[in-house]
């Protein structure tokens, strides 16, 4: 058993603590001895061993990878907010992992965000120039930029919004509190994106990682919804009534956001098993869109307690 253990392939998962690094990590056991890092929340993962790293810490950062000399390194790690340490934690931050990735030969997957288009000229493809509009996005197209320049095996991947209804993921938490009136916010019914399943996506990364996949993929859902009527279907679901969701437009808001980033998922069809349901199907079905496991339920963070939740003026999540 423990030799099985040991013979296993090892991951190296950054952001384990947060929502999509959680879900990676606990399928990723299956496979893989599993090292996850967090930054300010301690995390306990069934089969996965936790530490605390800075990846804003070159030295930290390599020698940790050094320690452990994982066979992969899936970076989902962030920080959302302040615009000069986003970029520390996006930007400097992936590079210095690159940086150790290279010395040890590990195949890098960064995760990136359907944010770096403009949202003009959707559906996007891989192929797609990006032109980010936010500088989260901003921030996401120079990490991604490195990881391009990376000399070994690497693949970006692009997610959309991602979704999770019991235990509700930040978003969709902040979506029932203004259902139920706790909070008051404004949903746009013009900010079009491809949202998706946490858990799909975070199987698709595993299989991603077991075949290799190179260069860049949209890990998206097949069904195109407006902010809006995203949140009708989240409040629906948990039975509230949606008269309290404010529907409003962009050019309201005073903020500026892209309007469309849908993605183009034929190339994740094409390699994939993993099939990413859509936002309806995934209502219908208790074991995409809720969580058998109370271990998970307890440890999803409400809003406010990470450091990476921030609230537009129109009450959301900046992603
Ligand atoms: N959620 C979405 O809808 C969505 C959509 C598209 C793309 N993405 C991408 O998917 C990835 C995961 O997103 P998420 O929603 O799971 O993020 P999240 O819940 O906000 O988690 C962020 C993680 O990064 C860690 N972190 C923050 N600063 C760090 C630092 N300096 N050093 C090391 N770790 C640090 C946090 O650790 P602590 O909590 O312990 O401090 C946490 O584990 C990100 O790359 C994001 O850009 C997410």
């Amino acid at each position: 058993m423990v030799q099985q253990q040991l013979s296993r392939p090892r991951v190296l998962i950054t952001g384990v603590s947060g929502f999509l690094g959680r879900w990676v990590a606990t399928f990723a056991t299956a496979h893989y001895e599993v090292m996850g890092t967090y930054f300010r929340h301690a995390v306990v993962l069934p089969g996965v061993r936790t530490f605390p790293l800075d990846i804003c810490d070159p030295q930290a950062v390599a020698d940790c990878v050094a320690h452990w000399q994982p066979e992969v390194i899936l970076h989902a790690a962030v920080y959302i907010g302040e615009v000069t340490r986003m970029r520390e934690v996006i930007v400097e931050g992936t590079g210095h992992l690159l940086r150790a990735a290279e010395r040890v030969g590990a195949y890098f997957v960064y995760v990136s965000t359907d944010l770096v288009f403009d949202g003009e000229h959707a559906p996007y493809a891989e192929t797609d120039p990006p032109r980010p509009v936010l500088p989260y996005g901003q921030a996401k197209w120079e990490a991604e930029r490195q990881v391009r320049c990376f000399p070994g095996n690497a693949l970006i991947v692009r997610p959309s919004l991602l979704c999770h209804l019991d235990p509700p993921d930040p978003r969709t938490r902040w979506v029932l509190k203004a259902a139920n009136g706790q909070v008051e916010a404004t949903f746009f019914v013009d900010e079009f994106r491809t949202p998706a399943w946490v858990v799909d996506v975070a199987r698709a990364l595993v299989e991603v990682m077991a075949r290799r996949v190179q260069g860049v993929l949209h890990l998206a859902g097949p069904q195109r919804l407006s902010r809006y009527d995203l949140a009708v279907r989240l409040a629906h679901a948990w039975g509230l009534p949606s008269d309290r969701l404010r529907a409003g437009r962009r050019a309201e808001s005073g903020l500026i956001r892209p309007g469309d980033t849908s993605l183009d998922t034929t190339r994740a069809r094409r390699l994939l098993t993993t099939r990413l349901h859509s936002i309806d199907e995934g209502l219908q079905r208790p074991d995409i869109s809720r969580c058998p496991d109370p271990a998970q339920k307890r440890q999803v963070p409400e809003p406010g307690d990470s450091g990476t939740w921030h609230t537009t003026p129109g009450g959301e999540r900046s992603t």
